[in-house]
């Protein structure tokens, strides 16, 4: 095993050799593989003589020939993942190197490997090394072609990188195909594929008239459910047209759908590959949340074409360069082809959940770490944060977790900060600085620096400090006091911010914080705002050098006004302000920011449930704020406002979010108090609710688009109001909506109507759900819900954290990157009482001993023999 090396952003250097072309030729066998590679090497200054280095994992060296000749011993050093060339030519010259490697028994899934049946290769971030000798670093980039030959019968189709100039037959049952990719790339982007698939056919014609012929490739009796993923593709192609004029450069885009994948999936060169998961679909099987995750990762792969491959990474500090610049990209196109506003507060939503809790702790990281560190070569994050997704997590986060620090939320950061250029320069702005980005670095490896020196130049703009947001970690705090004169009528905001301590960065600047505002006036309406507040947005709250607080007066108010303060939410911040419950009512009903009217409505929401929950625990009775139950009616009969939203705006506060608020979480109050705040909403909206329900069913068959999506959705929810009265009629009405739907979305929904009274009509219910789908579901999708379920879960006689404890041990023989994710659940067992605390962690006495083993879940999970390196390693940091 090597030692831990941190490796630096400052040490950075110039690779003392550039390749101009490389040929690669792939014999692909069943036992061994053989790699030829071909390089034309030059020196990046002429007659510097320096030894070349190049990186190599797994390899087998079979020979290695400088300008035709072979290379003697005395000539290179081999060493375990390094092969040097001593004293190359002092000019351009051709490097020949044979090696051979071993896909079958490669289970890294990096590198070239196979996956049922068929050869696939994974690359980014170092798996170029382990299919030959290279410079495996992003800025090496050269043009490829690339050869493969293959037994005909088994590997039918051969794909790689670029356009297929030549294929044919070889004696022997082989045939061969070539690729030639015209455009530069870096390794990472290298994508090789063989095997038995079919192709679903397309094609679309771009702006400039060029046909682009569009394959997804899958196994035949997929082929079915590809019908969502390429119309996602083509409305991938056409969206980057319209919104940044980028064309697609190639005559060909393929996708292939892998059954083994570590990730997500992966943008290289017009050869995607995708998980499974992320490309197929039907109605029948797939809910609107999976539809919505193929658009955006498809959406996602494809625009890395330019904002990752035509322009790519320096080095993998700059990872955000590509990712939060694509994600950012994704999160605009979904918006753009479903509501803006609700995608926003998903995205939101996952930076609250996710990132700010890790800015918060001990793996807190800027955007651009100094720092980070290599394990054998190995990202060592891959192995002890497995990729963290499933259906339910939004669609971006696809992968891209190579910091020890850190794991994918990161890129989350990233795209916010790209969304605050767009914030601050305005669309138009914005697009002048992609342009220029784009006609300065084409064909280029940069920086973070170089595209924020983009945006800048192409503006004119003075962006202060902006640069700390790459560099700071921790999520900056600020904090909002406001007050009005009635006899000046001005009003003012005084905002103070502080960012917190991280690791190794104890004394925080202030950072340039965009505030986007509005004030309305007592009807409700924008009080326009003076020229100086351009689109009603505060550019800084605090810039460099300046104090942390500063004020800004407005005048000519002639009353008091209610402050929509961060509109769409216009900064990754944690904001405080002054806003009293009856501000917050009034934004609710009024605010022209849709975001804050959610914001609002949730704010209301948590407050409400903290202090029933205190209620409940005092046994006071529960008596539910007529003022909320206005302010959800007022949304719930808007009709002005999108359905999808007004699903979004009367969904209460998860469970776990209160919890979170709590100093010690208390499952079964808030469970109480939730199922009571329902029901009452329910029965006195029970008119508005039922009217609800009758006029969004559904018509026709299933259709994936933004009106029948959000009409779904707004239709579920008032289903899931009403089915919570226990009431024969609404039971008879889900019942009814279970059965005559043949969508996953419709159907599942209805089941959790259901669901929600335990009896016979739940029991028949659950049980024709699985026998329909027992052969579909995977069943730990299943267990991964029922632990996100608190009720059952923490169930106080410790029976939930018993059912994981076995079904981690289980899974840990056949999938430990999945049982790890598992583990997990149990990992914030801090936060609950001291019973469960004993159950889900330690043995404090022999109660909770039972036919003589221990009952505390992750003691009995520890002491398992033969536990794999992924579990050990959550669950004795859960422990600690
Ligand atoms: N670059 C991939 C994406 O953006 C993510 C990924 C990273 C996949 C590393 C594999 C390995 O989707
Ligand atoms: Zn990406």
């Amino acid at each position: 095993m090597d030692t831990p090396k941190e490796i630096f952003l400052k040490d950075y250097k110039l690779p003392d050799y550039y390749f101009d072309t490389v040929d690669l030729k792939f014999l692909l066998g069943e036992e061994k593989t053989i790699v030829y590679s071909k390089i034309t090497v030059f020196p990046r200054v002429e007659g510097a003589c320096s030894p070349l280095d190049l990186d190599g994992k797994d390899l087998k060296l079979v020979s290695i020939k400088v300008n035709m000749e072979e290379l003697k011993k005395e000539d290179y050093q081999l060493g375990l993942h390094r092969l040097t060339l001593l004293s190359p030519p002092s000019g351009t010259f051709t490097l020949e190197i044979v090696t051979e490697i071993y896909p079958q028994k490669n289970t890294s899934l990096e590198g070239l490997y196979k996956s049922s049946g068929n050869f696939c290769t994974q690359c980014e971030a170092e798996g170029f090394r382990k299919i030959t000798f290279y410079q495996d670093r992003p800025d090496i980039m050269a043009k490829y072609t690339c050869r493969i030959e293959a037994n005909k019968t088994l590997y039918p189709v051969l794909l790689s990188n670029g356009n297929l100039i030549e294929q044919g037959d070889i004696e022997g049952g082989g045939h061969y195909a070539l690729w030639e990719d015209p455009f530069k790339k870096p390794c990472y982007l290298f994508a090789l594929v063989a095997g038995q698939l079919e192709s679903r056919d397309d094609k679309f014609i771009t702006r400039s008239g060029r046909t682009v012929s569009l394959k997804i490739w899958t196994p035949a009796q997929d082929l079915p459910k590809t019908v969502h993923a390429m119309y996602s593709l083509k409305a991938a192609m056409k969206w980057d047209e319209d919104v940044f004029g980028l064309e697609y450069d190639l005559d060909l885009f393929n996708i292939v759908a892998v059954p083994d994948f570590k990730m997500g999936a992966m943008e290289n060169k017009s050869l995607n590959l995708f998980n499974s998961k992320l490309v197929l679909a039907s109605p029948e099987t797939a809910s609107d949340a999976d539809y919505a995750a193929i658009l955006g990762v498809i959406g996602h792969e494809y625009f890395h074409n330019w904002t990752g491959n035509r322009v790519t990474c320096r080095d993998w500090f700059q990872l955000s360069l590509k990712e939060g610049l694509t994600v950012f990209r994704d999160q605009e196109f979904s918006s753009d082809m479903g509501s803006r506003t609700v995608k926003r507060i998903a995205d939101v939503s996952v930076l609250r959940n996710y990132q700010f809790p890790q800015d918060g702790g001990p793996m807190a990281h800027p955007v651009r770490p100094h720092s980070y560190i290599k394990v054998g070569y190995h990202f060592l994050s891959l192995r002890i944060l497995p990729l963290k997704w499933t259906t339910s997590t939004p669609l971006t986060m696809t992968g891209g977790n190579m910091w020890m620090v850190n794991s994918s939320y990161s890129v989350y950061h990233g795209a916010e900060v790209v969304r605050m250029y767009k914030t601050l320069l305005g669309s138009q702005g914005f697009r002048k600085g992609m342009d220029l980005y784009f006609k300065r670095h084409d064909g280029q490896a940069v920086t973070c620096e170089d595209f924020f020196a983009a945006m800048r130049d192409a503006n004119d703009a003075d962006f202060a400090n902006f640069l700390l947001w790459y560099s700071q970690a921790g999520t900056p705090l600020v904090k909002v006091t406001s007050s009005y004169n009635a006899e000046a009528q001005t009003y003012s905001l005084k905002f103070s911010q502080e960012v917190p301590t991280t690791p190794g960065q104890p004394v925080k600047e202030p950072m340039f914080i965009p505030v986007a505002l509005g004030l309305l006036d007592s009807n409700g309406k924008d009080i326009p705002l003076t020229s100086v507040y351009h689109e009603g947005m505060l550019q800084s709250v605090a810039s460099n050098g300046q104090p942390k607080e500063e004020e800004f007066v407005f005048s000519g108010i002639t009353e008091r006004p209610f402050p929509s303060l961060l509109r769409v939410y216009s900064a990754p911040i944690r904001l405080e302000s002054d806003l009293t419950e009856s501000d917050l009512f009034f934004l609710l009903a009024h605010d022209s920011d849709e975001f804050n009217r959610w914001e609002a409505g949730q704010i209301l929401a948590r407050k409400l449930m903290l202090s029933l929950v205190a209620d409940f625990q005092t046994n006071k009775p529960l008596v539910l704020n007529p003022k909320f139950v206005h302010g959800l009616k007022s949304i719930l009969s808007d009709s002005s406002l999108d359905k999808e939203f007004i699903a979004k705006a009367i969904t209460l506060p998860g469970v776990g979010e209160i919890m979170d608020m709590m100093e010690v979480a208390d499952p079964d109050a808030v469970h109480a108090v939730r199922s009571f705040i329902r029901k009452q909403l329910a029965s006195e909206l029970k008119k508005e609710f039922l009217s609800t329900v009758k006029s969004n069913r559904s018509s026709e068959q299933y259709v994936f688009n933004h009106p029948n999506m959000a009409r779904r959705a707004l239709k579920n929810i008032a289903l899931a109001y009403l089915a919570s009265l226990d009431d024969p009629e609404f039971t008879e009405l889900a019942l009814h909506e279970y059965k005559s739907t043949t969508n996953m979305t419709e159907q599942f929904s209805a089941l959790a109507a259901i669901d929600q009274n335990p009896g016979k009509n739940r029991d028949d219910v659950l049980a024709d759900f699985y026998s329909n789908w027992e052969h579909d579901f995977l069943v730990y999708s299943l267990i991964g819900g029922f632990c996100g379920s608190p009720v059952n879960f923490h169930a106080k006689d410790g029976s939930g954290y018993k059912f994981l404890g076995e079904m981690v041990v289980q899974l840990d023989k056949l999938n430990p990157q999945v049982a790890s994710r598992m583990v997990s659940a149990f990992s914030r067992w801090r936060r609950y009482d001291e019973t469960r605390q004993s159950l889900a962690k330690v043995t404090k006495s022999c109660h909770h001993f039972r036919d003589g083993r221990p009952q505390a879940q992750l003691e009995m999970i520890m002491s398992t023999n033969g536990l794999s390196e992924n579990v050990f390693e959550i669950a004795s940091k859960s422990l600690a």
